[in-house]
């Protein structure tokens, strides 16, 4: 049994009209990893998933990056292996176009887990990686309404104002994007984000962090999606493995690790993807939209959701 589930952002779609572009997204994606893990490697088919992703610009990672409160892009991303548990990941790096090749470059090239800011830059320099602007027109036009927003109501530059807004525009939180992948072998998860419009500059989300928006061991992998701050406090995909480990299946772990968000933080803040290692596939959101795709075994067309 292999499979493959990919998720384009957990939040509110507001404009109806960019739902098929998002659906024809994760698609895509899901596509993309999918001829990957046809070829044997649950690694490659999260990769190439992620990448898939990352170079839409309707999804908030690489290439449509939403915008720091200062203007700039900040880019976190993780990729982790369930068996072995090697992990590489990148916090706050820009200038690069797909931030999960460095975050795996991390984990095989490195002894260490996680790369940030400059220091990221420099070795996926190093790595090859070419200088490359994230930034779309789109993005740029979203960030001077927002900012705009913030800035006549008095409210710039506050996280418990920043939610405050969330709550208001909800399209903010259009965020981040992910993959899980089985290989018959092993369990491998990635995810890339821009992060959330108007952060802080320097603020790392749950992307990077494993455990929280991205981890895989030997009984399940997840990548999450949302507001960062929930999951780092929660520890939400590492809490999903674990309760696979327990006994529940990857839908039913899912649907626990939103019940723990929706249970200390309220509706409206989170979405997770996972699968097992019997190749169940899960996820669940508390969130009005969260686009995912999956494929496994024996299906002939992707499964796509809203
Ligand atoms: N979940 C993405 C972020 O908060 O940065």
């Amino acid at each position: 049994m292999v499979a493959i589930i990919v998720h384009g952002g957990a939040g509110t779609i507001r404009k109806e009209e960019r739902i098929p572009r998002v659906m024809n997204g994760v698609r895509e994606a899901v596509m993309a990893g999918w001829r990957e893990l046809r070829r044997g490697s649950a690694l490659d088919a999260v990769e190439e998933a992620v990448k898939s992703l990352e170079d839409n610009p309707i999804f908030n990672a690489g290439t449509g990056s939403v915008l720091t409160l200062d203007g700039r892009v900040e880019m976190d991303a993780a990729v982790m292996r369930g068996k072995s548990l090697e992990a590489g990941a990148v916090a706050g790096i820009w200038g690069v176009k797909n931030p999960i090749s460095v975050a795996r470059k991390v984990m095989e090239k490195t002894d260490h887990v996680l790369l940030g800011g400059e220091g990221a830059i420099k070795f996926a320099r190093l790595m090859g990686f070419e200088e490359y602007d994230p930034i779309t027109e789109e993005r740029r036009r979203q960030w001077e309404e927002l900012r705009r927003k913030l800035i006549e109501k008095g409210e710039a530059g506050h996280w418990k104002k920043l939610n405050e807004l969330i709550k208001e525009y909800p399209e903010v939180l259009r965020s981040t994007v992910g993959a899980v992948a089985f290989d018959g072998e092993e369990v491998v998860a990635g995810t890339s984000t821009g992060g959330v419009f108007l952060k802080m500059f320097g603020r790392i989300g749950d992307t990077p962090l494993i455990g929280a928006g991205t981890y895989a061991d030997e009984f399940a992998g997840a990548s999450a999606t949302g507001i960062g701050e929930v999951m780092i406090r929660l520890v939400l995909a590492k809490s999903a493995a674990d309760f696979v480990h327990l006994g529940l299946d990857a839908p039913r772990a899912s649907e626990a690790a939103i019940g723990l968000a929706t249970k200390y933080f309220g509706e409206n803040v989170a979405g997770i993807i996972m699968i097992d290692r019997n190749g169940n596939v899960g996820f669940a959101k508390n969130t009005k939209h969260m686009s995912v795709a999956y494929m496994k075994d024996g299906m002939p067309e992707p499964y796509t959701g809203i």
